[in-house]
């Protein structure tokens, strides 16, 4: 079967094919309608000539609405004034389906692009991410697997969370409680345990109010844990598998970034080693730049912004103090006041890529952390036994891959990197 992109390549100038599709545009104009057709490669103006076609043909093509499916036969020509530089002269033409008026106009709300959001995903854009996004997932397996990781699957459902209770999604189980997975940790790291280098990609749920433009409810979380590695040997997995997306979009999707205004040359340079930072200096770092950070505390878009600014790769900071610190990280042996734990940050305002840790593997530790979190560790009792059987130094990490996505392709919002977004505000279609 012909494509778009096959007529837009040159190859088939002067040949005789047929396209199918769907009418993006269209205007008549005398005796000619020029319907430009869309398929999932791109978009080709069709002339349909009276006189050239059957005559019900040509009735056809001027009454068919937008989004209409049609089926069209005729010769490739070269053409300056078509866009894309090549239009098909038609001698058949078959509307499939006469589609009824098609609610999408210019200037639309965002609200009620929302609404029609399954209509919506047929624009070019969307497109031109899904198919980024394709390629994306498609890096991510291809970097782990290479490095000799094995994919492995942890439950959706489960009985607790490992990223604390106030982001849970709560599900009757039953007439028990159960949870959607926040991340699969716990079952990675008894999984690392038997199989050393494991990763996967899958969704995660978090209940998190915040309407920014970089939180969804529903994520897919592309997610590593490795036995006998430690903060320094993961961050390089985490530089590695961002580096290795970069360079497969900027090699495969150049013209999809290009036209999403993300010039593939950026992405190439984004290779490892990225800038790495403590959060101490940080604060100093933003302190220079006016900004004050209550020692202690997360960093803001803004403060995340002012760290990025004018860089071309996403900045690793490193060593946050213990305090409001996810139980599990382990506390750094040279300064107990902090935990081997780093998140990625990326610019345009994208934030947090990845947040990862080596783990505590001292049981006491774990326990009294859990406690002073106000987690009853019987709770995760299962979890624990990590720790007393034959437990082994090991980290990991977790990656966005919508805000992957979004970096990637400079895009505002996050909901733009995934077909049905899930936010606070809505859950259909
Ligand atoms: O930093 P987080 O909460 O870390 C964890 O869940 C660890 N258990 C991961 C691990 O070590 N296996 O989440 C990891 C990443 C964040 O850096 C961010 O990119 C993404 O998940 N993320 C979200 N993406 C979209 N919408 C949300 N609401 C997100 N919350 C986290
Ligand atoms: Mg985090």
């Amino acid at each position: 079967m012909v494509q778009i992109k096959d007529v837009l390549s040159g190859k088939l100038t002067g040949r005789e094919v047929e396209l199918k599709g769907w009418i993006y545009r269209t205007r008549t104009v005398g005796g000619k309608v020029f319907v430009v057709l869309r398929d999932s490669t791109g978009v080709l103006q069709i002339t349909i000539t009276k006189g050239e076609v059957r005559p019900e043909q040509f009735e056809a093509a001027a009454k068919a609405l937008l989004e209409s499916a049609v089926k069209a036969f005729g010769t490739v020509v070269q053409d300056k004034r078509a866009p894309g530089g090549y239009e098909l002269r038609a001698m058949d033409f078959a509307v499939v389906s006469f589609a009824e008026k098609f609610p999408i106009q210019e200037d639309q709300s965002e609200e009620f692009l929302l609404d029609i959001r399954h209509l919506w995903i047929r624009s070019q854009r969307m497109a031109q991410i899904f198919r980024v996004r394709h390629t994306v997932f498609a890096a991510i397996h291809e970097y782990f697997r290479g490095q000799g990781f094995w994919e492995v699957h942890p439950p959706m459902i489960t009985p607790a969370g490992s990223e604390g209770g106030s982001t849970l999604f709560e599900m009757d189980y039953f007439g028990r409680k159960a949870y959607l997975t926040q991340s699969w940790q716990f079952y990675a790291e008894a999984l690392a345990l038997a199989m050393e280098k494991v990763y996967y990609i899958g969704p995660s749920f978090r209940a998190e109010k915040s309407r920014t433009t970089r939180h969804l409810t529903e994520y897919w979380h592309a997610e590593m844990e490795e036995a006998w590695a430690g903060m320094d040997d993961v961050i390089k997995h985490a530089e590695g598998v961002i580096a290795h997306a970069c360079q497969r979009v900027a090699e495969e999707r150049s013209d999809e970034v290009r036209a999403l205004g993300r010039p593939p040359e950026f992405l190439k340079a984004v290779s490892p080693p990225f800038e790495h930072i403590r959060y101490d200096d940080a604060l100093k770092a933003l302190r220079a730049k006016g900004m004050e950070v209550e020692w202690g505390k997360d960093l803001r878009t803004l403060e995340e912004r002012a760290l990025t600014e004018g860089k071309t790769k996403p900045v690793v900071v490193t060593h946050y103090p213990v305090v409001s610190q996810a139980f599990y990280k382990r506390r750094d042996p040279a300064d107990p006041k902090y935990v081997l734990g780093f998140d990625v940050i990326a610019g345009d305002d994208v934030g947090e890529l990845v947040g990862g840790s080596e783990r505590e593997t001292d049981l006491e530790v774990l326990t009294k952390s859990l406690r002073d979190q106000g987690q009853d560790p019987k709770a995760v009792d299962w979890y624990l036994d990590t720790r007393r059987y034959g437990s082994v130094p090991h980290s990991g990490f977790g990656m966005g891959v919508e805000r992957l996505i979004q970096w990637i392709c400079k895009l505002g919002h996050i909901r733009d990197a995934i077909p049905f977004p899930r936010t606070p505000a809505r859950f259909s279609p």
